[in-house]
C-alpha cells in the first residue's frame, strides 16, 4: 500500500473536517456551512462512503480528504499527508525510503563501466571467448552491454568507494550487500554481467550469468527503486522503434533471447527476463503494438505458472478493450503464442538458421493466444476425467465469457464442449468458477471512490485513470504540450497522487520540486509516467489526444457532481427536500449540472 492509500484508508473523513466545520452528523451525507467561505444555509457536505467532499454553494469545490486539509490548511500535497499521517498515527519517512534516483543511475553507470572494462581486459579472456562461442563478438559485446564482475581481490564495492559512490547509493542500487562481518561486498562474483536499461536507456540494473555452470544461473539485481523485473522489459530501450514500426512486440523470455534476435535484425523482439509475463508488462507495449506475440520456450509452455500469466494478461486485454480509453493507442491489442519444438529457444531458432526463416515462420504461425489456451489445456488437466473437464472449464469459460463478439464466444464455447465431450448445453449449465488470481491494487489501479467498474480496473490498471495517466504522461514527455493540458482543473483529478503531480507540473516548470515534497509515491508516479510507451503521434495527433482527455476529465467530473447530486435528493421516494428555500436550491442545480453535462457532450460529437 502506498503511503497515499494508507492516509486515505485510515483517516477518518467526517472526523478530520469536524475539527473545521460544525457538521450536522444525523444525516448519511453530513453537511455544514461551508468552511471556506461564509454562508448560512449549509452547501458543504461531506461523502464518507466514497471519501469525498463538496461546495455545493459559492466555492463549488471539492475533493478528498487530502484536498480539504490541503485547502484549509494552506498546504503542500506532501505538507497535509504528513499532517493527516501523524493524525492517523502512521509512520512518516520524508524522501528516506525511495531516496535519490540519480544517485542510484550514476552508481549503476559506474558499475557497468567497470564491468565492460574488466571483460575488455586480461582477466576477461575466458568471458570473451564465452561470449564468441554464442556468436557475440567484442563489437557485439558492447553494443549488448555486456561485462565481466570481478572475482579477484579487487571489488566493485571497493571501486564504487573509490569513486565516491556512498555505500547506501551503492546497496539501494543492489550493487553490494553488507555481510555478516558488516562488510560490504559484491552482489556479483566472476559472473558476465547484462546491463538492464529502461526505455530511456538508463541502466536499472543487472543480469549476471554464471560461467562456470555454477548454480544460480543468473543472478539479477534485487528489486530496487528504479529496478522491478515484472514492470520491465529487457531491450525496450532497443526496440521501441521496431515495435512501433512493425506494430508488433515480439517477447521473448532471456536475454540471451532478446540480444541474438537484435544482432539477427529483428528489432521488435524483447525479454520477460524469465518472469511469467505480467499484464503490466504488455501494458508497457500497449500504446506501441497491435500485436504481441509471446515466444515461450517450449519446455515451459504448458506449466501451470504460465497459463496463469496468460489468463490474467488476456483478462487484462479484453477489459482494456471494452473500457473506452482515452490513451488514444489502438483499441485492440491481439496476443498470439508462438512456441518452439524439440525444446528449441529462440537463441537456438535464430542461430541455427541464419536465414532468419524458421524464426519468421514461428512468429507467423503463432496462434491466438485463447486458441493456444484451448489447444494445451488437453496436457493439462485429465480430460477422461469429470474433475478434470470441471478444471477445464473453470479454467477457460471465464475468458471465453470476455469474448466481445458474441458469435466468436459462442465458436470458441462449442470448441470447449468439443473438447470436454460434453454438449454445449451441460457446458453452459456448469457454474463457472472465475480463476483469476487478482492480484491487490498497487498505486497505479487504486479504485477512486465512485467509479463503478470495479472489476475491470481490477484486471486493468489503467482503465480508469486512463485519461488522467495519458495527459500526465504527455506533457511530463513533451512538455511543449504543456498549454494544452491547462483547461483542467486540480479538482478534476480523481487520483490524488495525480492530482499532485499536477499541481505540482502547473505551478512550475521544474519537476525536481517532486523531490523536495519529500513523498516518494509521487517521485514514484512521475518515473513512471516519464516511461510510460506513448503511441507513436505527430504533434497535431498528440494535441488532439490530450483535448480529448481534457473533455472526458471535464465530463466524468460533471458526471460526479452530478451523482452527488442526486445523492443529496431524499430517500423517502419525495422529488426534494421538505424546505422549501433547499428544495428550489437543489432543484436549480440539478438543472444546470444537466446543462453542463449535455453541452460538453454536445463538444465531443
Ligand atoms: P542462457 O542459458 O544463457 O541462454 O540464458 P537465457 O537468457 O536463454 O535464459 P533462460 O531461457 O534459461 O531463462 C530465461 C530468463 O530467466 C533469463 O534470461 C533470466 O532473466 C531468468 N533466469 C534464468 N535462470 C535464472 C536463475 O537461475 N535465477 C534467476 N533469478 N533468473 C533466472
Ligand atoms: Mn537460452
Amino acid at each position: 500500500m502506498t503511503l497515499v492509500d494508507e492516509v486515505k484508508a485510515r483517516s477518518d473523513i467526517v472526523q478530520v473536517i469536524s475539527q473545521y466545520a460544525d457538521l450536522d452528523t444525523r444525516s448519511r451525507t453530513p453537511k455544514a456551512p461551508c468552511p471556506f467561505h461564509a454562508e448560512r444555509t449549509p452547501s458543504f457536505v461531506v461523502f464518507p462512503d466514497t471519501g469525498t467532499w463538496r461546495c455545493f454553494g459559492a466555492c463549488s469545490t471539492g475533493g478528498d480528504v487530502i484536498a480539504f486539509v490541503m485547502r484549509k490548511e494552506n498546504l503542500q500535497f506532501g505538507e497535509a499527508l504528513k499532517h493527516l499521517a501523524d493524525l492517523a498515527g502512521i509512520r512518516y519517512e520524508p524522501n528516506e525510503r525511495r531516496g535519490d534516483y540519480e544517485s542510484l543511475y550514476k552508481a549503476n553507470e559506474i558499475a557497468a563501466a567497470y564491468f565492460r572494462a574488466l571483460l575488455n581486459s586480461p582477466e576477461g579472456e575466458a568471458a570473451r571467448s564465452y561470449l564468441a562461442g554464442r556468436g557475440i563478438d567484442t563489437e557485439a559485446a558492447k553494443r549488448r552491454g555486456f561485462g565481466l564482475s570481478p572475482s579477484g581481490i579487487e571489488t566493485l564495492a571497493g571501486h564504487l568507494k573509490a569513486r565516491g559512490i556512498g555505500a547506501g547509493a551503492a546497496k539501494a542500487a543492489g550493487l553490494v550487500r553488507q555481510g555478516q562481518d558488516g562488510g560490504w561486498h559484491d552482489m556479483f562474483r566472476g559472473r558476465l554481467t547484462i546491463e538492464i536499461r529502461d526505455r530511456r536507456g538508463r541502466i536499472v540494473g543487472f543480469g549476471a550469468r554464471s560461467l562456470d555452470g555454477s548454480e544460480p544461473k543468473y543472478i539479477n539485481s534485487p528489486r530496487s527503486s528504479i529496478f522491478d523485473k515484472s514492470s520491465l522489459l529487457f531491450g525496450l530501450n532497443w526496440a521501441a522503434d521496431g515495435i512501433s514500426a512493425s506494430g508488433t512486440a515480439v517477447v521473448v523470455e532471456g536475454y540471451m533471447d532478446a540480444i541474438t534476435a537484435h544482432e539477427a535484425g529483428f528489432d521488435n523482439t524483447v525479454a520477460s527476463m524469465g518472469t511469467a509475463i505480467t499484464a503490466e508488462q504488455v501494458g508497457l507495449v500497449r500504446g506501441l503494438a497491435s500485436e504481441v506475440i509471446l515466444a515461450l520456450d517450449s519446455d515451459v509452455a504448458g506449466q501451470a505458472a504460465t497459463r496463469n500469466s496468460l489468463e490474467s494478461v488476456w483478462g487484462a486485454i479484453q477489459s482494456h478493450r471494452r473500457s473506452s480509453s482515452a490513451a488514444g493507442g489502438p483499441s485492440t491489442l491481439e496476443i498470439r503464442v508462438a512456441t518452439f519444438d524439440s525444446g528449441k529457444d529462440p537463441d537456438e531458432v535464430i542461430r541455427g538458421d541464419p536465414s532468419g526463416d524458421e524464426w519468421r515462420a514461428s512468429l507467423k504461425e503463432a496462434k491466438p493466444l485463447l486458441d493456444y489456451l484451448l489447444e494445451t489445456v488437453a496436457g493439462t488437466y485429465d480430460l477422461d476425467t469429470p474433475d478434470g473437464k470441471a478444471q477445464a472449464a473453470g479454467e477457460l469459460r471465464p475468458l471465453i465469457n470476455q469474448v466481445p463478439n458474441q458469435y466468436e464466444q459462442e465458436a470458441y464455447l462449442t470448441r470447449l464442449a468439443g473438447l470436454l465431450g460434453v454438449s454445449l448445453e451441460q457446458l453452459r449449465m456448469s457454474a463457472p468458477r472465475s480463476t483469476y488470481r487478482r492480484r491487490s491494487p498497487g498505486p497505479m489501479d487504486r479504485e477512486p471512490p465512485g467509479a463503478n467498474d470495479a472489476a475491470a480496473s481490477a484486471l486493468n490498471p489503467d482503465s480508469v485513470n486512463a485519461p488522467e495517466d495519458y495527459l500526465l504522461a504527455a506533457v511530463l514527455q513533451k512538455p511543449e504540450l504543456r498549454e494544452y493540458a491547462m483547461g483542467v482543473s486540480e479538482e478534476q483529478f480523481r487520483d490524488p497522487v495525480n492530482r499532485a503531480v499536477f499541481t505540482i507540473l502547473k505551478d512550475s516548470d521544474t519537476l525536481e520540486d517532486a523531490a523536495l515534497s519529500g513523498v516518494g509515491d509521487i517521485a514514484d508516479k512521475i518515473e513512471r509516467l516519464r516511461n510510460r510507451a506513448l503511441p507513436p503521434m505527430d504533434h497535431r495527433e498528440m494535441v488532439d489526444a490530450i483535448s480529448d482527455c481534457v473533455l472526458r476529465l471535464h465530463q466524468r467530473h460533471i458526471r460526479t457532481i452530478k451523482a452527488e447530486e442526486n445523492r443529496l435528493l431524499p430517500t423517502d421516494g419525495k422529488a426534494l427536500p421538505d424546505d422549501p428555500q433547499q428544495a428550489a436550491a437543489l432543484a436549480q442545480r440539478l438543472v444546470e449540472t444537466n446543462d453542463r453535462l449535455q453541452h460538453l457532450f454536445a463538444r465531443r460529437s
